[in-house]
């Protein structure tokens, strides 16, 4: 589906957003092993959360709504093997990395047999960076040439040391969910900050999960077969999905927004410091700290200007990068991007799908192999544009083409409900032409 856009005065009001998908995904994976049933608010209706559902109703978790929460039924972390059966069971992740990478670490350390499948997109995507490392560890897992479809079989798993080589949460979470079931105490390290979900909602089920800090490491120490509390929580909004309505406030002239309930764990909330390095007018209030940091984010427009990103933030924004980038096109002086090859694995090859983007609306990017440079400049036309089928490139270039006169046409615009169904229909809300 083409989405037309036509460039914006400006944005204004009070913007909420729907629950962090990162949060969602492990709500309901561990909600599905927790010794008794879990509530949960707020929680998104993104096309990659409902794939982790389906997953979790796969294995025979009963997952409802009732007075607009969803239920879950967790089975505890022994109720699946009662349900080992000699056929794999057959769970299609769809576009989610996310689904597929978590649920290799749940289901090798659950035991439970299953062939893994997504789209075409996903299906791109590195899978050895779990595969390999599980397969170390005891388990009976097996990928096509580092991809899927991922099949794993009945495997035993022994205490573990796993240093995550790679700045990822979902390589580091997959291998924290396969230790819940190891008897003993298995230990991961990781050397950059990643998001820090799993950790934190294990802590607040009474999981026996650890940290320690080193100069240039982290350890998680996570002693498995320990009963994990259901979940009582409202999950907060999702920073990377209201990260397009910030971006928009601080480009068009004479707006202001407040993001209310949005999620501000500083392995998220990175990309606002890098806004305010860039200029931007940002005004953050934290409200509550349970089950994670959340508050208000209250946004002017502003005169931005470029900057210079990479090293230890990249992890802490690799999922705002394309708004950057969609932001960077109206700032003064250059925006350097480096150190961030990780998003060539993305849903799209996030750097070519940047720098297709900007180039489509006339602006002036050059590609680097780890990164970008952008110059930002006004003369940028309105244009259809690729957006690579990828969510996040999608809104970015909305962002772009509400700050351009005339009407811009953006491919592919359904993919946005892979993470933020209800986009369009907030943007045209807020944004007055
Ligand atoms: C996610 C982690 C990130 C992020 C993805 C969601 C998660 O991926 O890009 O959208 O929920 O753990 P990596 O951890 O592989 O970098």
């Amino acid at each position: 589906m083409v989405r037309d856009v036509e460039g914006r005065k400006r944005i204004s009001g009070v913007v909420t957003v729907p629950g962090d998908k990162s949060i969602s995904h492990r709500a309901v994976m561990l909600a599905s092993i927790a010794s008794g049933t879990s509530t949960l608010a707020g929680l998104s209706q993104a096309q990659d959360v409902r794939s982790t559902i389906d997953a979790i109703r796969t294995l025979e978790v009963p997952v409802y709504n009732k007075n607009g929460k969803v239920l879950i039924e967790g089975r505890g972390l022994h109720g699946f093997e009662k349900q080992r059966r000699s056929a794999p069971l057959r769970i299609d992740c769809g576009n989610s990395g996310t689904t597929a990478r978590l649920l290799m670490g749940l289901l090798s350390g659950a035991g439970v047999p299953a062939r893994l499948t997504g789209d075409q997109s996903l299906s791109r995507r590195p899978m050895d960076r779990v595969v390999r490392p599980l397969r170390e560890i005891g388990a009976r897992i097996s990928a096509d040439n580092g991809h899927l479809p991922v099949e794993i079989g009945l495997s035993r798993l022994v205490p573990f040391e796993y240093k995550v080589p790679v700045a990822s949460a979902q390589v580091k979470s997959a291998f924290i969910l396969a230790a819940l079931f190891i008897q003993g105490r298995s230990v991961i390290t990781e050397f950059s900050d990643t998001r820090d979900h799993t950790e934190r909602m294990l802590i607040l089920m009474n999981g026996d999960l650890k940290k320690r800090s080193f100069v240039h490491e982290k350890q998680i120490i996570v002693s498995g077969r320990r009963e994990l509390t259901p979940l009582d929580i409202t999950i907060p909004g999702d920073l990377s999905s209201a990260v397009f309505f910030i971006a928009l406030a601080l480009t068009l002239p004479g707006s202001e927004i407040v993001v209310e309930k949005v999620l501000l764990n500083h392995t998220r909330a990175h990309v606002l410091d890098v806004f305010g390095r860039m200029g931007g007018n940002i005004e953050v209030k934290v409200d509550d700290e349970l089950p994670e940091p959340m508050g208000s984010v209250r946004v002017k427009s502003s005169r931005l200007k470029g900057t210079t990103i990479g090293g230890v933030e990249i992890p802490l924004i690799i999922d705002e990068i394309p708004t950057i980038a969609a932001a960077a096109c109206f700032a003064r002086g250059e925006t350097v991007v480096r150190g961030a090859s990780e998003l060539r694995v993305k849903e799209s090859d996030r750097i070519r799908s940047i720098v297709d983007m900007v180039r489509a609306f006339g602006g002036d990017i050059s590609e680097r192999e780890d990164g970008f440079l952008i110059t930002g400049s006004k003369k940028l036309s309105a244009a259809r544009v690729p957006c690579s089928c990828d969510h996040r490139i999608a809104m970015a270039a909305s962002v772009i083409a509400a700050n351009i006169r005339g009407r811009s046409q953006i491919e592919d615009a359904e993919c946005v409900n892979v993470s933020y169904p209800s986009y369009f229909d907030v943007f045209e809300q807020h944004c007055s032409l």
